[in-house]
């Protein structure tokens, strides 16, 4: 089928089925531009509640969509295609967390919300990268537990009196930034502003101007006086940069900062999950309680 009717064909889905199309910055282009909502994780999280659809179709990873149906019980939550997981969060297991909550019984547990329904039903707390400092300082102890990602949880360390007990996770798309990467493109383009992700390494950011979510880095883009930026995070957020600041010259940090999984939807498999309504992502209730205590308190931390 050409692009064109495969968009027809899903907007007329759309609307016979009551959906949404909910997106991550991540995915492909032609997705991020036939959903109804593109965002970060935290943002995405909160449109989840607020749509009043039958059903969301998530463009992202296993994890996303699966945040939706913990927020969301009463609505369908469909993952266009099931075997897009995030590897980091698959890094992290619920007996291993269990052992280290024995060895810290004071620290509550910080998880990123990139880990599974299961993790986050064994935490006091989530957290995104647009809140994680906001999230720990509102904590009132001395040790937490952050899991899984050790780059944000050393990001996290650096702006907090807290002690932070890190896993050894990390994102595999981000981690293999290198700091030669940066200077290499800072020489090639002198007056680019450095923008980061905080999955990236702590040597990739020390180099940054700005260190953001995804959300961000779009809106420290759109908002400097600077034309160009290197872009240190998921190559697909240059389309958002794009659409945000069209005037202004984006370089991706690494030809290599790509997600497969991420890039796994495409325009074919969103047709397919509205037409037979699949991947239906389901959570058990016990799990889902608990989880959505922890996203819930996430979610009612302020922040700037
Ligand atoms: P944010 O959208 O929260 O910046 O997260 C990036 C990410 O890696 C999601 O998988
Ligand atoms: Fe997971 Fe990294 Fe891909 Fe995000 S970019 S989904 S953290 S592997």
């Amino acid at each position: 089928m050409h692009q064109a009717d495969l968009i027809k064909r899903i907007q007329e889905l759309k609307l016979k089925r009551n959906a949404v199309i909910l997106s991550h910055y991540y995915s492909r282009p032609e997705v991020q531009d036939i959903a109804d909502f593109v965002g970060d994780s935290l943002a995405l999280s909160q449109e989840a509640v607020r749509q009043d659809a039958d059903v969301i179709v998530f463009c992202g990873v296993h994890f996303m969509g699966e945040s939706a149906a913990i927020l969301s019980p009463k609505k369908t939550v469909l993952l266009p295609e099931i075997d897009a997981t995030c590897p980091m969060a698959d890094m992290v297991d619920v007996e291993g967390l269990k052992r280290l909550k024995e060895k810290h019984p004071d620290a509550p547990v910080v998880s990123y919300v990139n880990t599974s329904a299961a993790i986050k039903a064994e935490s006091y707390i989530c957290c995104t990268s647009a809140n994680a400092v906001e999230v720990v300082n509102s904590l009132d102890a001395e040790e937490v537990i952050f899991v899984p990602d050790k780059n944000l949880a050393a990001y996290v360390a650096a702006r907090t009196d807290k002690t932070i007990i890190p896993w050894e996770g990390h994102c595999p798309t981000h981690h293999q930034v290198l700091r030669e990467d940066v200077l290499k493109m800072k020489e090639k383009h002198p007056q680019a502003k450095f923008i980061a992700h905080p999955e990236c390494r702590p040597e990739v950011l020390k180099l940054a101007d700005n260190v953001a979510s995804t959300r961000g880095m779009i809106m420290y883009a759109k908002n400097s006086p600077a034309q160009e930026f290197i872009i240190g995070t998921e190559c697909g957020l240059i389309h958002g940069l794009l659409k945000a600041a069209p005037e202004k010259t984006y370089y991706c940090v690494s030809e290599f900062a790509c997600c497969p999984s991420m890039k796994m939807v495409n325009l074919e498999n969103v047709l397919e999950s509205l037409e037979k309504m699949q991947h239906v992502v389901t959570v058990s209730e016990d799990v889902r309680v608990r989880a959505k205590e922890a996203l819930d308190r996430m979610l009612a931390v302020k922040i700037k």
